[in-house]
């Protein structure tokens, strides 16, 4: 049994900063290896989105524990979960330990016993510290602002770029300086560097990277 109490199948780690590209990247890996994905960043804007929902402030930990305590199933599957309002939620919420440690046993039952490919921003440094492959998925601010502007407009959300990377770095800036579990490599992760690759070319990359991994192993 490994360090963090798991017996079955491979563990994909994959973290990394906002619009760095990770969630389409596990989605296609985890497809590709045919393991279930997990997308963290869901549980704590669902958290955040309930806290709202109730009147609450996201930065209150004695409502946001509530929230994460009464968390479903069914609201991971909500449709609003990515509005702005709910990026900023999501954030505060993350930084109060007693959030992040009731998010804990799920995000490790979820990748029993087949294993699994999870995106966040702890993957590979507290939820699966012996995870079978860490990815660290990076791109520069500009590039990241620029694919999340893009996607705002497709959806008919009106936004400047300006406010769009504003945005994004306080957001960073929150994700890497709490206390708790704070955004930042795993010392034994692999940085992929997305600025220049689309999304195809970022998944070969990475698919040469498991191969090479698990051809090792
Ligand atoms: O990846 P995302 O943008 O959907 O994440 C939403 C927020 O949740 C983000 O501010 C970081 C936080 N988060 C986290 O602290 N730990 C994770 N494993 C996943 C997300």
């Amino acid at each position: 049994m490994k360090g963090d109490g798991r017996r079955g199948g491979p563990v994909i780690a994959i973290d990394g900063p906002a619009a760095a590209g990770k969630g389409t990247l596990a989605r296609r890996l985890a497809a590709a290896l045919d393991l279930p994905h997990l997308d963290t960043g869901l549980l704590y804007r669902a958290v955040g989105r309930r806290v709202l929902d109730a009147g609450g402030d996201p930065a209150d930990p004695a409502a946001a524990v509530r929230e994460a305590e009464a968390l479903t199933p069914a609201d991971l599957a909500r449709l609003n979960l990515r509005a702005a309002e709910v990026d900023r939620a999501a954030s505060l919420v993350a930084a109060i330990p007693a959030v992040r440690a009731r998010l804990l046993a799920f995000q490790r039952c979820f990748a029993d016993p087949r294993g699994a490919v999870l995106d966040g921003r702890d993957i590979g440094t507290v939820v699966f510290p012996d995870a079978d492959l860490k990815l660290f998925v990076t791109a520069s601010d500009e590039e990241r602002a620029r694919r999340r502007w893009r996607e705002l407009e497709g959806r008919g959300v009106a936004a400047s770029f300006e406010t769009v990377l504003a945005d994004l770095r306080a957001r960073d800036a929150r994700d890497a300086s709490r206390d708790v579990a704070p955004l930042r490599p795993a010392d034994d992760a692999i940085v992929l560097d997305t600025t220049d690759l689309d999304p195809d070319a970022a998944f070969a990359r990475a698919l040469d990277i498991v191969r090479e991994k698990f051809a090792r192993a």
